[in-house]
């Protein structure tokens, strides 16, 4: 197994379902071919796993890179950064005897997710109650929110320096403060505790922070190689995703926005997808399994969330979704996760088509509420029963597995290049 050749090119790696495909697997095997890896969305949403051997990882807002100390870890302007998160992965990676020193960079100009984000994230979650879009809690969309209205905001560069903290807190709390008591009527917060408990954070994390736009301009004119990881997932992105019921990034289009690197750079999309579907939270799901098929795939993939620990709802394939994010994101190339989740099923079932009324659509629909409304048209394709987390070339797989992946490759138009069979690093087949 070699994954030289994918890592010869600058590459995007992205989700295309609704997160949790097994983005971080693919950073960590990618980047020991890279030489710098870059978050450039999201936040601690995010949960990336990584199994080394016996070892386990789960990555909220440190890059699945870090393990390779010859590669260089970047959280870029696009990612909102709550410190207090970061500090603790950072210190969870030293007790494990993870070297982080110079090899971790965080940009001045990524967003601080603040106590009072978090807070308000909850709040209006409890306050939607039935509405709710079943968010992490993390506060990434009050975070992003506050990005936007930019009086609200606070910078990286302004959690290092103590005048500019106290200043932006000085302005900020009250503000909160009148959301707060209107809206949820919570008790008044007291900017003081926030800057004793966030400036000490800010220094903590001073010697992290450079230009990181300059730093992977000048990697790339180097002839360093660089991967970039996509947090969240295309069907998530603001504008393009199953809306209101996604993140608050573009996280599916927004590479660019969120690393200062233009397009044309990008030589390489690695489209991550399980080999089924998941979604945790609301919204329309149109090949959702809320039975015992869907049990079965949840308790074979271990479909709990890396980040809340909530069970994730799980389906059938969904080519109609898979095709417009292949499309949405560029994707150049598929990595098929979790194809051993699909083991022991008699049939297994895809979905090519949707019914809409009386009409045959293939097109993703732009409103999530007419997606809310279509009945997914399946395929049925044979099973097998062969436990596939032993194999490690693709014409080792059963028949009827490797008919699964031609019809993926066939639907979508877009090749293969890896499928996985199992978390592990070596449960991976490269397909050049
Ligand atoms: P991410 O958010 O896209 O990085 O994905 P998560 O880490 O949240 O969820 C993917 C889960 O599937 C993790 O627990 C991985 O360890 C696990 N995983 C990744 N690839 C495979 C695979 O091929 N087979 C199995 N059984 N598990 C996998
Ligand atoms: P990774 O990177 C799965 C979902 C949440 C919720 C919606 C909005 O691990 O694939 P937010 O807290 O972002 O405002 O929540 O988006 N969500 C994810 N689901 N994996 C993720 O990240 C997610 N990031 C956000 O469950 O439905
Ligand atoms: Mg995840």
């Amino acid at each position: 197994m070699s994954v030289d050749k994918l890592s010869s090119k600058h590459t995007s790696v992205v989700g295309l379902q609704w997160g949790d495909e097994g983005k971080g697997k693919i950073v960590d095997l990618l980047s020991e071919g890279f030489d710098m890896a870059v978050r450039w969305n999201g936040g601690s949403n995010a949960g990336h796993s990584v199994q080394v051997g016996a070892n386990k990882y789960a990555f909220h807002l440190i890059p699945s890179a870090i393990l390779r100390p010859h590669c260089t870890s970047v959280l870029a302007n696009g990612v909102v950064i709550d410190p207090v998160q970061l500090i603790s992965e950072i210190d969870g990676l030293v007790e494990r005897g993870v070297a982080i020193g110079g090899n971790l960079k965080i940009s001045p100009q990524a967003h601080v997710v603040m106590p009072y984000h978090a807070m308000q994230d909850q709040l209006a979650e409890n306050k939607l109650g039935e509405k709710k879009i079943g968010t992490t809690a993390r506060g990434i969309g009050p975070c992003y929110a506050d990005k936007a209205s930019r009086h609200l905001a606070v910078r990286v560069a302004d959690l290092i320096d103590a005048t500019r903290l106290r200043e932006r807190l000085e302005h900020i709390v009250p503000e909160k403060n009148a959301i707060f008591s209107a809206l949820f009527s919570c008790a008044p917060l007291q900017w003081e505790p926030i800057f004793k408990q966030y400036y000490p954070c800010g220094q903590r994390l001073k010697p992290h922070v450079c230009n990181t736009t300059a730093l992977v301009h000048k990697a790339m004119a180097a002839g360093r190689r660089v991967l970039f990881e996509g947090a969240n997932a295309a069907l998530l992105d603001l504008d393009h995703g199953t809306f209101p019921f996604v993140t608050s990034s573009n996280c599916g289009t927004g590479l660019c926005a969120g690393t200062g690197v233009p397009p044309q750079m990008i030589e390489q999309v690695l489209g991550v997808v399980k080999a089924y579907s998941s979604r945790v939270g609301g919204g329309p799901f149109p090949t959702e399994q809320d039975n015992a098929i869907g049990e079965k795939i949840r308790q074979r993939g271990r479909e709990f969330g890396t980040t809340t620990g909530r069970p994730r709802r799980c389906g059938w394939l969904d080519l109609v979704a898979l095709r417009y994010s292949a499309s949405l994101t560029g994707a150049t190339g598929l990595c098929v996760m979790l194809l051993d989740v699909l083991s022991t099923f008699d049939e297994l079932q895809v979905c090519t088509g949707y019914q809409m009324g009386i009409a045959t659509i293939t097109d993703f629909p732009a409103d999530a509420q007419e997606l809310a409304r279509v009945k997914p048209i399946y395929k049925t394709l044979p099973g097998w029963a062969d436990d596939l987390r032993t194999v490690r070339h693709a014409k080792a797989l059963p028949a009827a597995a490797r008919a699964y992946i031609e019809l993926i490759e066939e639907q979508v138009g877009v090749p293969v290049k890896m499928i996985s069979v199992g978390p592990g690093r070596d449960e991976t087949l490269i397909l050049q």
